[in-house]
């Protein structure tokens, strides 16, 4: 069952009259920490595993939202920028409805993975020499113009469509986490979470809120430091973001909970993407993992984590970027193709 099937009744906008499509979207798992969490110095750990969804990041839940919309008014085509999740999610749902997706990209900062799908899918990929902040603004003047739905975080169904991840880890959790650690880079998710959250609560279904623990690359922190930033850099594409749309709703989301935002630096990033990877068996995209460097740093400081419970989101998955994941370092060793060769290799005697 799809977010619209299950939570459709819970969003604004989503009508009897709006065609209840899916790709399978939402119902993503969210599995304990078997290792991390000691390792962390943190009570009860869990990830939501968003990088599951149909086009594996946790676009998915409001794109399907957003194009069932269009679809309702009649659009014949959707457009949005992109630093990749966005424009793969976008282009899908584009055919899974016969819509023209139009998606604009910066080019040479998104990773292979992600320009495929969209390719795949059949979109009209326009690469631009230059950021992401850039093709935003491109395709807001671009709008003015034509008949053609932005589906970006700044259209309001995508945020309904992404709050249901909330509803989720309550119902999993049988109530609120104590703590959210998710990574932030247009600012959309952590609006649409703490709307997810405090809706379910005023609904009687968690009897209390998380803090909202918010993290962006050091190199595009633009709320850390207080002001935009002109020349985003950070390893994690996804989030290379010096304009967040969303500026606002963060902020609120963040001193509402009672929570922060914060940077961690690439070299973090890494750590964590590693570590997510071979202490948990999880497979994330760099972006994802700076929830994880997050909670590493903020753990270390703050000894009381060891009594709290914590939800760290999983944004994308990590087949998305497989040149990051080579350049870590390829863990392979050549053998010819016979046994007495790969037992030596082995050290076995
Ligand atoms: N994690 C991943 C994997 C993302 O792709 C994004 C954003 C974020 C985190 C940050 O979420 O923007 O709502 O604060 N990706 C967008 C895109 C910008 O174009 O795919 P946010």
């Amino acid at each position: 069952m799809g977010v619209l099937a299950r939570y459709g009744h819970l969003m604004a906008g989503v009508r009897d009259s709006t065609p209840p499509i899916t790709l399978g979207e939402g119902g993503t798992p969210l599995i304990r920490s078997r290792r991390l969490e000691s390792r962390l110095g943190v009570g009860e750990l869990y990830f939501k595993l968003e990088g599951m969804n149909p086009t594996g990041s946790f676009k998915d839940r409001g794109m399907v939202v957003a194009v069932a919309k269009a679809l309702e008014d009649e659009c014949g085509a959707i457009i949005c920028a992109s630093t990749g999740n966005t424009s793969a999610s976008a282009s899908a749902f584009g055919a899974l409805c016969g819509m023209e997706s139009i998606v604009v990209v910066p080019r040479g900062n998104i990773a292979a993975g992600k320009l495929a799908q969209a390719s795949m899918y059949g979109a009209r990929v326009v690469a631009i020499s230059g950021s992401f902040d850039d093709a935003l603004d491109i395709v807001r003047s671009l709008t003015e113009m034509n008949q053609v739905r932005v589906v970006n975080s700044i259209n309001p169904d995508r945020l309904e469509g992404q709050k249901t991840a909330a509803f989720e880890i309550i119902d999993d959790l049988g109530d609120a986490p104590d703590d959210l650690f998710i990574p932030v880079g247009n600012a959309g998710n952590i609006t649409a979470y703490w709307k997810g959250f405090t809706e379910y609560r005023e609904l009687g279904n968690a009897t209390r809120l998380p803090r909202m623990m918010g993290y962006q690359a050091a190199g595009a922190a633009p709320f850390v430091i207080g002001h935009p930033v002109e020349d985003p850099q950070t390893v994690a594409t996804a989030i290379r973001i010096g304009r967040p749309a969303s500026w606002d709703s963060a902020i609120a989301a963040r001193d509402e909970s009672g929570g922060l935002i914060d940077s961690v630096t690439d070299e973090q990033i890494l750590d964590a993407y590693s570590l997510l990877a071979e202490m948990e068996g999880i497979f994330g995209e760099p972006a994802s993992a700076a929830s994880v460097a997050g909670l590493a740093k903020y753990a270390l400081d703050h000894p009381e984590t060891q009594d709290r419970r914590v939800v760290c989101i999983i944004t994308g998955n990590g087949l998305k970027d497989p040149d990051r994941a080579t350049a870590q370092g390829l863990n392979v060793d050549e053998s010819p193709a016979d046994s007495a060769a790969v037992r030596k290799i082995l050290g076995w005697q």
